[in-house]
């Protein structure tokens, strides 16, 4: 569908992927609203775009559901959904301490997999209500990672998040094709973001030897660059695209 003129919200918004995609659509004419973290920068990104920010945790998943209506209403309606809210934490699954805890574990499918769930679930639904653009009526963004995949050692909890994102699309695809609504994932490497400013060069530079080309970590408007063209062509649909340089891990 064409950016300009629709109605956008962008869970993670307030840094790295998702400030991005936010700046990016809005650059393009998309009105946008931001939901991030109280205490974030959502505020002062949502006024540099003219947008609305939207303070909320997306693992209170009623809360997020009564902030989306909120939003929603403000827009007057609601056309794609990035989220890249999101993290995860480095623990095997059995140390010389002991089997992986559930607590953490669960944290981290709450914070990835439900909420993303959570904030799909309710965008299908105010999406369906639109009027179709060329039989469209809505599209759906999700974040995943290359972790996903590539089986990193420490990653369990967070993977087991990531591919529930990437194995989502296909069957929300399905379940939502006959409404015009199309749903992605994108799966990247090594991105330079808020999440990551902390990696120091040499752990970098090491994180990313092995990708094809370039051998450097992603930009995020780089990421930014992959969601216009996902809402922007309407044979892309039901799958989860990787961003990475054509990188593969071993496992360390
Ligand atoms: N940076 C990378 O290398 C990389 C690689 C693969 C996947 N990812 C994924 O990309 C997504 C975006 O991350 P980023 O790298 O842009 O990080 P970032 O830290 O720059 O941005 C993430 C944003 O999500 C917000 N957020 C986190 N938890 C939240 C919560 N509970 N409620 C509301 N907002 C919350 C943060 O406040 C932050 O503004 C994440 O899902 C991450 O797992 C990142």
């Amino acid at each position: 569908m064409e950016i300009n003129g629709k109605k956008v919200v962008v869970i993670g918004g307030a840094s790295g992927m998702g400030r991005a995609s936010a700046e990016l659509l809005a650059e393009r004419g998309a009105q946008v609203a931001i939901f991030d973290r109280e205490g974030s920068d959502g505020k002062q990104v949502a006024e540099g775009i003219g947008g609305t920010f939207y303070p909320v945790d997306v693992t209170d998943f009623k809360g997020t559901e009564e902030t989306l209506q909120a939003a929603v209403d403000k827009l007057g309606g609601l056309h794609v959904t990035v989220t890249t809210a999101g993290g995860g934490i480095a623990k095997r699954t059995l140390t010389k301490s002991g089997p992986h805890d559930l607590e953490s574990f669960q944290s981290v499918i709450d914070l990835n997999l439900i909420a993303t769930f959570n904030i799909s679930r309710l965008a299908a639904a105010h999406m369906a209500k639109n009027e179709p653009e060329d039989e469209e009526r809505g599209v759906i963004i999700n974040t995943a990672s290359i972790a996903a995949f590539e089986g990193q050692i420490g990653q369990v909890a967070y993977t087991a998040a990531k591919a529930a994102i990437a194995g989502m699309c296909l069957t929300m695809a399905r379940d939502l094709g006959s409404m015009g609504i199309r749903v992605l994932a994108i799966a990247p490497s090594l991105f330079l973001t808020g999440l990551t400013s902390m990696v120091p060069d040499e752990m970098a530079n090491q994180l990313v030897k092995d990708a094809a080309f370039p051998k450097r970590m992603g930009r995020p408007i780089e990421y930014a660059k992959l969601v216009a063209a996902i809402v922007e062509n309407p044979m892309l649909n039901g799958q989860c695209l990787r961003l990475d340089a054509g990188q593969r891990f071993a496992p360390k």
